[in-house]
């Protein structure tokens, strides 16, 4: 039997992405049209603006990546799309798409949920599937902790109460006058940085809260570099040095939270193995840390490879072949959603 061919979309956010996998794990191609440059001057992502340019590139990425993987829409036998959560403007275009083409193509189509995309992500580079497993995702929009039993059951354990982790890297490189998208940029910097420079404080919830709260770091950033109850001002009183201490003793503070929570989960789960997705999976201390610890406390970590890391259609792809697997399938009345699917429950 020919593998499962399956073509992905994703425009939940400010990338434009489609990928086409043949069986669970051959990424026969993933091409992803990042908006970066056009967003830039704001500082963060416009949705208006983030609308038009995917139904600009929505159609000439669907057709160069089949082309490039060399497969027919006759080959595949589904499309897979992610309907939320996200920016709606933006959801509507790949939703949009999928539908059009699935009907045209007769193929069935398949809802993909963006978050539990990042949660299995790591999947992709494993021959065997890590699961039962605790999933740390974090990228600009969400920092959750899920158990996934199964590529079909995923539930949430704990999220941020506030800011995400990928939200407090931008707001604090905006801060130090770093520039956009502020987490690659705060991840170069810390390494000439002292991360012991400043005492940043952790925020823990509780003594076995799976919850994450980083607005008061921010808060705290922000008040270290212009001084307390100010808001506004420049970074032209720092050293280069200095501006290198705060971003990595920013990160450190941030990533220890992270760290210690994700295996903190593991243990009351009585999981071994740990995956980590989305944006801020990129960052380089957090890799180390999460090797660190996991490897201290006889914890198997699978790392999301990095170009799998953020926004990309071949983990929707990868999502939503299991999903197809499984019977769940999506009807033409799909509508994108803006919110989070939510399944908590306390391990
Ligand atoms: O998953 P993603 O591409 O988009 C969302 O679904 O939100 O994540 C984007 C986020 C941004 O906040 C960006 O600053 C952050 O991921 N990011 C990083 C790194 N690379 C991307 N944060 C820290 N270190 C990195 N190396
Ligand atoms: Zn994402």
């Amino acid at each position: 039997m020919p593998p499962t061919r399956i073509l992905g979309i994703e425009t939940s956010c400010d990338e434009t992405s489609a990928a086409v996998l043949s069986g669970a794990t051959d990424v026969r191609c993933n091409l992803v049209s990042s908006q970066i440059d056009l967003h830039r001057r704001y500082g963060g992502v416009v949705p208006e603006i983030a609308s038009r340019a995917h139904i600009e590139r929505i159609q000439p990425i669907i057709a160069e990546a089949l082309s490039m993987a060399d497969v027919a829409p006759a080959d595949l036998s589904a499309i897979a799309v992610t309907d939320g959560p996200g920016l709606i403007g933006s959801l509507m275009v790949g939703v949009m798409a999928a539908k059009t083409l699935a009907w045209s193509w007769d193929l069935p189509l398949v809802a993909v949920d963006h978050i539990e995309a990042h949660a299995t992500s790591a999947a992709l580079a494993c021959p065997d599937p890590p699961w039962p497993a605790v999933a740390l995702v974090v990228s600009g929009g969400h920092t959750s902790l899920y158990l996934v039993r199964s590529f079909l059951e995923i539930d949430l354990l704990g999220e941020t109460i506030d800011d995400a982790a990928g939200e407090a890297f931008d707001k604090v490189a905006a801060i130090l006058e770093l520039g956009y998208p502020g987490g690659p940029l705060i991840d170069k910097l810390a390494e000439r940085g002292d991360p012991r420079a400043i005492d940043f404080p952790r925020t823990w919830l509780g003594r076995e809260s799976l919850d994450f709260s980083y607005s008061g770091l921010k808060t705290a950033v922000l008040y270290h570099v212009y001084g307390a109850g100010r808001k506004y001002g420049t970074v032209a009183h720092l050293s280069p040095q200095q501006v290198a201490d705060i971003a990595a003793s920013f990160q450190v503070a941030l990533v220890d939270v992270l760290v210690r929570k994700t295996t903190l989960a593991a243990r009351l789960c009585a999981v071994s193995n740990v995956v980590v997705g989305g944006g801020v999976a990129a960052n380089s201390a957090l890799r180390r840390e999460l090797a660190i610890a996991c490897d201290s406390q006889g914890l198997k970590l699978h790392l999301t490879p990095m170009k799998y890391c953020t926004d990309n259609a071949a983990m929707i792809a990868a999502l939503g072949l299991q999903r197809l697997r499984g019977g769940r399938i999506a009807d033409l009345s799909l509508e994108p959603r803006a919110g989070l699917l939510r399944t908590r429950r306390r391990p």
